[in-house]
């Protein structure tokens, strides 16, 4: 006899994790939109001293890192979740708001992860498709919205399609939806955008006790083997509910360490940022002499529709033969398309002479 799962298991999707981690190092790695920079000497140095107390269990508050980020965002502590990598809190907060009879609402094609929170709580998916730029059309989110919706999640910048809507198109729509509503911001790639102050939708917890910004220690931080995420919540309820539905230990010792240092690196963001930005013009001008048309990015990624002669699957493969790893659209939710993260110079060169030679 096989064992016997929980209906739910038939229902959640497997997360579309791309391959390569078993590759040789020289491989360029520009399929999880991860930052190609190690991290600062003195960040892992506070993660080693962190493994000198591994035999103690970490601090189930996580009390430093939350009086630290309520320093640098001007946020209650009380009112900032911190989650194994920000995953762990969209997880949760399903686990605390969805369930059967209720609805989430998230644009497509977004984050993968989307799906997942609505299967696995047993709550309905409804589904806004961007507009022909790519971009969230917040108007048609904010019209989704019936009584029985708990969650909404705008993915600002979004992934993978890499655009960002402007701040004013964000305060219009937490305006229009209702405060009962929980309005998650997944603003994991936020830093990279330039339209704003990548802060600038802080001020809005204030007015919105339903908002929650999501932002993450895994992009341009560059600590994403080390898995710490945070939320900024409008309310502290929020914080207390995701806190509630999981194991109490949640960020280990290490993360908590390196993370905490990583936020008094402001310089080192602003060079990454700097950096990133430089590699993204650089990709999009490349794609564009190769007759391509890149979404207009906000990200430390780009994202662009293959000439329709190509063959996805067979582009993914010949990059891959080139030491050059991407991600396909069609795990993504759009056929036809690729997702490219911001390398090195070396490795944006590498990947566009590939696909150059590949079209
Ligand atoms: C939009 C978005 N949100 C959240 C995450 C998850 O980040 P974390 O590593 O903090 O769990 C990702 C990771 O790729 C992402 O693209």
């Amino acid at each position: 006899m096989s064992l016997e799962f929980a209906e739910r298991i038939r229902r959640i999707p497997v997360y579309p994790a791309a391959d390569g981690y078993a590759l040789d190092a020289d491989v360029a790695m520009l399929a999880s939109n991860e930052t190609p920079f190690a991290p600062a000497p003195g960040v892992l140095e506070a993660a080693r001293r962190a493994l000198e107390t591994v035999n103690r269990y970490p601090d189930p508050g996580n009390a430093s890192l939350r009086a630290a980020l309520s320093r640098r965002h001007g946020v209650p502590a009380g009112r900032i979740a911190i989650g194994n990598g920000s995953c762990d809190i969209l997880l949760a907060a399903a686990e605390a708001l969805l369930e059967p009879g209720a609805e989430i609402v998230y644009a497509w094609p977004s984050f993968s992860m989307y799906p997942h929170l609505a299967a696995a709580s047993g709550a309905r998916p409804v589904t806004v498709p961007l507009d022909a730029e790519e971009r969230h059309d917040l108007d048609a989110m904010a019209a989704a919205v019936t009584v029985a919706t708990r969650m909404l999640v705008v993915c600002n910048p979004n992934n993978p399609t890499s655009t960002a809507v402007p701040l004013a198109q964000i305060r219009a729509l937490l305006e229009r939806v209702p405060p009962s509503v929980c309005v998650i911001l997944d603003e994991a790639y936020r830093e990279f955008a330039v339209l704003e102050d990548p802060d600038a939708t802080v001020d809005l917890l204030e007015r919105h006790p339903n908002l929650v910004l999501l932002r993450t220690f895994s992009k341009v931080y560059g600590l994403a083997g080390l898995r710490v995420g945070y939320g900024l919540c409008g309310a502290e309820t929020f914080r207390t509910a995701v806190d509630q539905v999981r194991q109490p230990f949640f960020a280990n010792v290490a993360a908590q360490a390196a993370a905490l240092e990583a936020l008094r690196h402001q310089d080192e963001v602003a060079r990454r940022v700097e950096q990133t930005i430089a590699a993204r013009l650089e990709l999009e001008d490349g794609l564009r002499a190769l007759g391509l048309h890149p979404a207009q990015s906000q990200a430390n990624f780009v994202w662009f529709a293959l000439p329709e002669s190509a063959d996805e699957a067979t582009v993914v493969r010949s990059l891959g033969e080139r030491k050059v790893l991407v991600r396909a659209g069609a795990s993504l939710g759009r056929a036809g398309c690729l997702r490219v993260t911001c390398g090195t110079p070396e490795e944006n060169g590498r990947f566009l002479a590939a696909l150059g030679e590949v079209l």
